[in-house]
């Protein structure tokens, strides 16, 4: 059995203050939660705050992006060993923000999951269509592109390590969410691919988040979905309130 497991992607949100107060929310109200994985992403430049925030918690710590080099002349970067001294355990990579306004393409994701996975970091891979292209019929030929570039050149050991995030770009703060029934669609056909990749006894081991305006209200049914096994949370890991909803409504 996939333990269900819930991130929170906090963004470019909250400030210093904002960050330590959700923290610390946080780390009381989860305290009896022990069937649901939990992670909280925050801004890199909160990460070691945070850390502190939650240590002693079953609460992970991950951060939003990375670069695939350990160390060098990279200016404005953070590297998997910095992201490693800091206490992360997981990285987001490839989320559909990065990809449209940072440039970040399948080979960039694909360098940084091997480099994250080399480093022992967690890398939740994320993968989504645009409306354009569902629109299109193209969502699936799409997904299998993303998921085939982001993770070539995986062994099926390091595929054991992954975590896929399916977030729609048309479900991301949009408050449209998909259906329990469009999201299970494509984390099966996820679930196959990963299959042809590594073989079907590591694609049973891979949890599959859906991400794209989940709530506590459609927490329930989206991860009732066989293929569904948890949620990366935006706008709603921002309230102790709603983050909590959703990771009762996993459990
Ligand atoms: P929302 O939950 O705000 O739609 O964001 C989803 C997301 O992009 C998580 O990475």
């Amino acid at each position: 059995m996939r333990t269900p497991f819930i991130a929170g992607n906090w963004k470019m949100n909250l400030n210093r203050q904002g960050a330590m107060t959700l923290a610390k929310g946080l780390a009381e109200a989860l305290d009896s939660i022990s069937n649901v994985e939990v992670a909280i992403c925050p801004p890199a430049v909160y990460l070691s705050e945070v850390a502190v925030a939650i240590s002693g918690t079953s609460i992970g710590l991950g951060a939003q992006n990375m670069y695939h080099v350990g160390e060098g002349a990279f200016t404005g970067e953070i590297s998997p060993l910095m992201l490693r001294d800091l206490g992360c355990q997981f990285v987001i990579l490839g989320h559909s923000e990065r990809r449209q306004f940072f440039g970040e393409t399948d080979a960039t994701v694909n360098a940084k999951t091997q480099a994250a996975l080399a480093n022992s970091i967690t890398p939740i891979v994320c993968v989504g269509e645009t409306l354009e292209q569902r629109e299109a019929g193209s969502t699936a030929s799409v997904i299998e592109e993303q998921i085939r570039g982001s993770l070539a050149g995986l062994s099926a050991d390091q595929g054991s390590r992954l975590v896929i995030a399916y977030e729609p770009v048309w479900a991301i703060g949009t408050g449209r969410t998909a259906s329990p029934s469009q999201a299970e669609e494509v984390h099966s056909q996820i679930r196959q691919l990963l299959s042809s990749l590594f073989g079907s006894s590591v694609a049973d081991l891979i949890r599959l988040q859906y991400g794209g305006s989940v709530k506590p209200e459609n927490a329930a049914e989206l991860m009732s979905q066989p293929n569904i096994d948890g949620a990366l949370v935006g706008g709603a890991s921002l309230k102790v309130d709603s983050f909590e909803g959703i990771i009762r409504a996993a459990g």
